[in-house]
């Protein structure tokens, strides 16, 4: 039997547990499946949440962690359309892309963009993706209109200023370090970027927008930013939550699970209807299992964006598949700025 490298999530726990293994390679296919070769994974935070059993759309222990990566098709299921032996691919799937080779429903995967590379191509799924489904689809963005993105400097957070610039909204972010501001001002070209930890987001977005708030809110954190955040929205703006990064429990400390669970962010529906503002959530993992069809329009529109604007992901480290684990550490520390990739066989593809 042939073997592979895979990082297998046998229990939860710290980043410093995460190490390669030796598991069977993938051999046999359904007519509906393909296998891919693997060149990058892409890291997402759902990843860190899942190494802690705290994400929820994760599959049974053990599995092999990754929701995305990118590599080349070696083997194709007879009813595999529009797809070949040899292609590029992006993979968006529930797990398995910490690996050498992952099987996956061709549903799963996507024509790498063939202005990036196959690096480049890893950041695609979970940051791009995300962003315009959050911007064009469930925020319905218009140009000239004013965006809040929270966390802005992660990977999520950049492309979807990048995007939003490109479709012509005046974009404010927040971060927490100095070097984040900078980068988001001087490199991403914001308009406004607020450091959280030395000022009031709230009070800077009402200046900034002379007191009217703002159309859209990108959240991501949840807690206290959440509540703030719905405090900034327009009359009909509209806040997009995607994510609760702030929350955090152990299963044996009841308090944590008390505390999470009250920061988990909620709507008084009659408040928004008072204030007239739109609360809106969506899981791109979600999407990609039960409404594939939805996604392909908006890939499409994203790559022409991409390519009229010339924008290109921002690739923060590179690690080898053997150190998974600084990279989980290095986007728990929050220095990442943009995205952080695994390298699994940079010749794959090449
Ligand atoms: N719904 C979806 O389909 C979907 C898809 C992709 C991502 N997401 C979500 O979007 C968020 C961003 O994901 P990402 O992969 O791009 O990660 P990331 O932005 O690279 O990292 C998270 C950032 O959140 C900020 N943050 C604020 N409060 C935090 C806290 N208490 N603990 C840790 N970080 C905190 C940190 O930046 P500062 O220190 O600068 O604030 C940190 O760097 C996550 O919540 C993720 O689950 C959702």
């Amino acid at each position: 039997m042939a073997l592979m490298r895979a990082v297998v999530l046998e229990k939860t726990g710290s980043a410093k547990m995460l190490k390669t293994k030796m598991i069977p390679r993938p051999e046999y296919i359904d007519e509906e499946q393909v296998i891919v070769k693997m060149a990058y994974a892409g890291i997402n935070y759902a990843d860190i949440l899942s190494r802690k059993g705290m994400y929820s759309w994760a599959p049974k222990r053990p599995f092999t962690l990754g929701l995305e990566g990118t590599g080349v098709i070696v083997k194709k299921g007879e009813k595999v359309e529009g797809f070949d032996i040899g292609d590029r691919v992006i993979v968006g799937t529930q797990s398995g892309t910490y690996a050498e080779y992952v099987k996956v429903h061709y549903s799963r995967i996507f024509p790498a963009f063939p202005n990036y590379s196959l690096k480049e191509n890893a950041a695609v799924a979970g940051s791009y993706m995300t962003a315009m489904v959050a911007l064009r689809e469930m925020g319905r963005v218009r140009e000239g209109e004013t965006i809040l993105v929270q966390a802005a400097a992660g990977a999520l957070g950049i492309s979807t200023c990048q995007l939003a610039k490109a479709m012509g909204l005046k974009v404010a972010g927040t971060a927490s370090r100095a070097e984040k501001i900078d980068f988001l001002r001087e490199k991403i070209g914001i308009d406004l970027a607020i450091n959280y930890t030395t000022q009031d987001f709230v009070q800077e977005i009402k200046e900034w927008t002379r007191g009217k708030g703002v159309n859209i809110v990108l959240e991501s954190v949840g807690g206290k930013v959440f509540q703030d955040s719905l405090r900034v929205l327009a009359p009909t703006g509209r806040i997009v939550l995607v994510g609760a990064t702030s929350i955090s429990y152990s299963k044996k400390n009841p308090l944590s699970l008390f505390r999470a669970w009250k920061q988990i962010p909620r709507v008084n529906l009659l408040k928004a209807i008072r204030r007239s503002y739109g609360v809106l959530g969506f899981h791109l993992g979600w999407l990609l299992t039960n409404s594939r069809e939805i996604l392909t329009p908006i890939i499409e529109d994203l790559q022409k964006i991409i390519v009229e604007h010339d924008i290109h992901p921002v690739i923060d480290t590179v690690y080898p598949l053997e150190q998974a684990s600084s990279a989980h550490q290095r986007i728990e520390s929050r220095r990442n700025i943009g995205k952080v990739i695994l390298a699994i066989d940079e010749s794959v593809g090449s």
